[in-house]
């Protein structure tokens, strides 16, 4: 942390994080799907959902660990037909990111939702890189994509949906790993990731929210990813911890989300602050926002008054999301400036 950061006066830290300009690189746009927009969109496009009303829907969004949710989550996208059903995910959401002074967003995506229900990856990413291209010029908010391979599924799937999205290589920066985690380690797709580098594209993985510390080991050194998303589990293993911090491997925590599948019992048992503390580059992320109760700034304040966590860790946490967000440094360096900024106006009073 930067020991020459003057403090800010304690009541104004719920203030100053939601002021700070950051960048969120760990958010599913399809777990940006509010109830609402569920319920609009099918009945646009007249699909039928397994729920009466948007109340009903909600209701039963009680997780019990991660694939409670995800059960959930692959039906509430059911309703995505159209090219404009994904703009208009994606636009209210980066909304909702200006609205946090989010500045920057790397969305992750699955296409394989939607493929299999015969939505062509081609509709997905023209919706997604649309919203994008007018958060920029409308918002003010740089986006990016980031297209998530499903685990769950073979290796030979994911090198399916990596040929079909192939044409439209310049509307995604990169490739990640999501959906169920325990059994099905990261090594199923390591050639798949190995031609995604020759590529040329970005390499993350989800990896430590539910599985062990191994498979963080494995997404580093068989996948070579850039980012490891949630790798909270990691406090687990001292040399992994050693190794995240002296290779400044970044680490996309979403705390919300952890508390909602219970992957701590409480926040105030988070580990972000001793994460932090550790000197790896963590930084805090939603997620799946619609699902676990927070966008960008609930997730930041909330955790913030369990966790103990102080103006200077407000500071480093939004310097981590510049660092670890696969910007160029010149933009990188103007979010820095922008950030010491807004965080110089509250430490003068
Ligand atoms: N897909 C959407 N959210 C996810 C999460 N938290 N973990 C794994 N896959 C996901
Ligand atoms: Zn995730």
């Amino acid at each position: 942390m930067s020991p020459s950061l003057p403090p800010v006066a304690a009541d104004r830290l719920p203030e100053l994080v939601r002021a700070l300009p950051k960048a969120e690189l760990h958010m599913h746009i399809e777990g940006s799907l509010e109830p609402e927009l569920i319920f609009a969109l099918a009945q646009r496009n007249k699909v039928e959902i397994p729920y009466a009303d948007v109340e009903t829907l909600r209701h039963a969004y009680a997780f019990t660990n991660l694939q409670s949710f995800l059960d959930i989550y692959y039906a509430g996208a059911s309703v995505l037909i159209t090219e404009q059903d994904f703009y208009d995910m994606a636009w209210a959401y980066l909304k909702r990111a200006q609205a946090d002074n989010v500045v920057h967003t790397e969305m992750f995506f699955d296409p394989q939702t939607h493929t299999a229900r015969g939505v062509p990856v081609k509709t997905v990413i023209d919706g997604l890189h649309r919203a994008c291209v007018d958060a920029g010029r409308q918002l003010g908010v740089s986006a990016s994509l980031i297209l998530c391979f499903l685990r769950h599924l073979s290796e030979e799937d994911a090198f399916a949906t990596l040929e079909e999205a192939l044409p439209h290589r310049d509307k995604f920066i990169g490739v990640g790993l999501d959906s169920s985690e325990v059994g099905h380690p990261p090594e199923k797709f390591a050639r798949v990731f190995a031609r995604c580098r020759e590529l040329g594209l970005h390499l993350v993985a989800h990896a430590g929210e539910e599985g062990p510390p191994a498979y963080v080991w494995s997404a580093l050194d068989v996948l070579k990813v850039e980012r490891v998303d949630h790798g909270v589990q990691s406090s687990k293993d001292p040399a992994l911890m050693q190794r995240l911090a002296e290779e400044r491997i970044p680490l996309t925590v979403c705390p919300l989300s952890n508390l909602k599948l219970c992957v701590f019992p409480d926040l105030a048992a988070h580990n972000i602050k001793s994460l932090l503390d550790a000197g790896l580059v963590a930084t805090i992320n939603s997620d799946d926002p619609a699902y676990f109760g927070g966008y960008m700034n609930e997730n930041w304040v909330q955790t913030f008054a369990a966790t103990g966590l102080d103006a200077r860790h407000a500071w480093q946490l939004a310097a981590n999301s510049f660092e670890a967000s696969f910007i160029e440094p010149p933009q990188k360096q103007a979010y820095m400036e922008r950030l010491n900024e807004v965080y110089a106006r509250f430490a003068a009073g």
